[in-house]
């Protein structure tokens, strides 16, 4: 029997989203239905909403989350009922090229459960990264439910399922930080900072953190940035630089989205270094280098989806060392809120005083 939850809802385009009734059906086979506990609030969810990301309205929103697994499916072993998990958004088939090739977190067939939860009314909706975690329970596959100690705040937890963990792998699985390396992040958000946290767990020498507000400057310290700089006052290419010895950095993480920041990064990086674009560009935009410095400058330019995180290798992991006090993975959490307050914190997200605000169910 479908079971009804309360969810938030973006109806249409640039319209405010709402709370809803949904219909959240029984699992079937390879599916799971979770006990959403808590789920942050991502840049992804308000471009669902502004119709930046398809037309498959109405959506429901949420994919930043961790919960209790409260039913599986036929044929679910990996999950049981009472399991703590994080959701993740890439659960890989196994079977595909990319997976056969020993290479999953870049898998072509990621699923998401089968079935579709619904308004009352029958309307079907398409959830968020095939998630769906603003709302008390959610479907998806069993894949999706990546089992980790119970012991860590779901607050906390839930962040590892999209932006903390693109930030953290784009350091340590795209760009291979290594011992000794300098590091420059271009725009200190959350994603920006997360890159900082996972930089100085892989051991680089100097981070230095760009962004033209002063207040994610001072956090971006506060997260391990050994230096900073202001790109509305210092050309951020002299600048890092400078502060690498003339050379440039050995792994520049672009973590805005734009061409211009994009070619701060390029021209930033030491002869043969690493470009690191994590930041998720908008169609339209254009990049133009001269094809002699992209060959001349040799390295390698490399994007980050998801972080190239593997959510059973690297969420267990992170969950870790992040109890060892060894990452501090609470730092990202700017406030909690209620299910009613996403639109508000949509409107917080452009005065940029917040890295996450996360809902959390009671
Ligand atoms: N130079 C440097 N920093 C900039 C610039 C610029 N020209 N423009 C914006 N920034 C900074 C902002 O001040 C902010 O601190 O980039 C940061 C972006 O952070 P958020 O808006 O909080 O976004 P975040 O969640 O960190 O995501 C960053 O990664 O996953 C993608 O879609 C996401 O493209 C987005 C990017
Ligand atoms: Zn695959
Ligand atoms: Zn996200």
């Amino acid at each position: 029997m479908a079971q009804q939850v309360k969810g938030v809802i973006a109806p249409g385009k640039n319209e405010p989203v709402r709370v809803e009734t949904i219909l959240v059906p029984d699992p079937g086979p390879g599916e799971a239905v979770v006990a959403i506990q808590a789920c942050g609030v991502c840049h992804t969810d308000l471009h669902y909403k502004q119709g930046g990301i398809n037309d498959d309205f109405p959506f429901l929103l949420g994919h930043e989350a961790a919960g209790v697994v409260e039913a599986v499916g036929e044929g679910v072993t990996d999950v049981t009922p009472g399991d703590f998990v994080i959701l993740n958004w890439r659960a890989v088939c196994g079977k595909c090229r990319a997976c056969r090739r020993g290479r999953p977190w870049y898998c072509f067939d990621t699923h998401n459960a089968r079935q579709r939860m619904t308004l009352e009314d029958g309307t079907e909706l398409s959830p968020a990264l095939g998630i769906g975690a603003f709302a008390e329970k959610t479907l998806v596959a069993a894949g999706q439910c990546t089992k980790v100690d119970p012991a860590v705040a779901p607050e906390i937890a839930g962040l590892l399922g999209c932006g903390v963990m693109a930030g953290i792998g784009a350091a340590i699985n795209t760009g291979q930080v290594g011992r000794g390396d300098s590091v420059a992040v271009i725009g200190c958000g959350g994603v920006g900072d997360a890159a900082i946290v996972g930089s100085r767990l892989a051991g680089a020498a100097r981070i230095i953190a760009v962004d033209i507000d002063d207040r994610k400057l001072e956090t971006a310290r506060s997260m391990g940035a050994t230096h900073t700089v202001d790109s509305r006052t210092a050309d951020p290419v002299e600048a890092i630089r400078e502060l690498t010895d003339g050379f440039g950095a050995d792994v520049v993480i672009e973590a805005v989205g734009r061409p211009e920041t994009y070619q701060q990064a390029f021209y930033a990086r030491d002869l043969a270094g690493t470009v690191v674009l994590v930041g998720v560009p908008t169609p339209g935009m254009k990049l133009e280098l001269p094809l002699l410095d992209v060959f001349g400058r040799g390295g390698a330019l490399k994007s980050s989806w998801y972080g190239d995180c593997l959510p059973s290798r690297d969420f267990p992991m992170l969950i870790d060392l992040h109890q060892q006090g060894r990452i501090d993975l609470g730092a990202f959490v700017t406030e909690t809120i209620g299910l009613g307050d996403v639109e508000k914190a949509f409107a917080r997200m452009h005065e940029g005083d917040v890295l996450r605000s996360v809902v959390v169910f009671g």
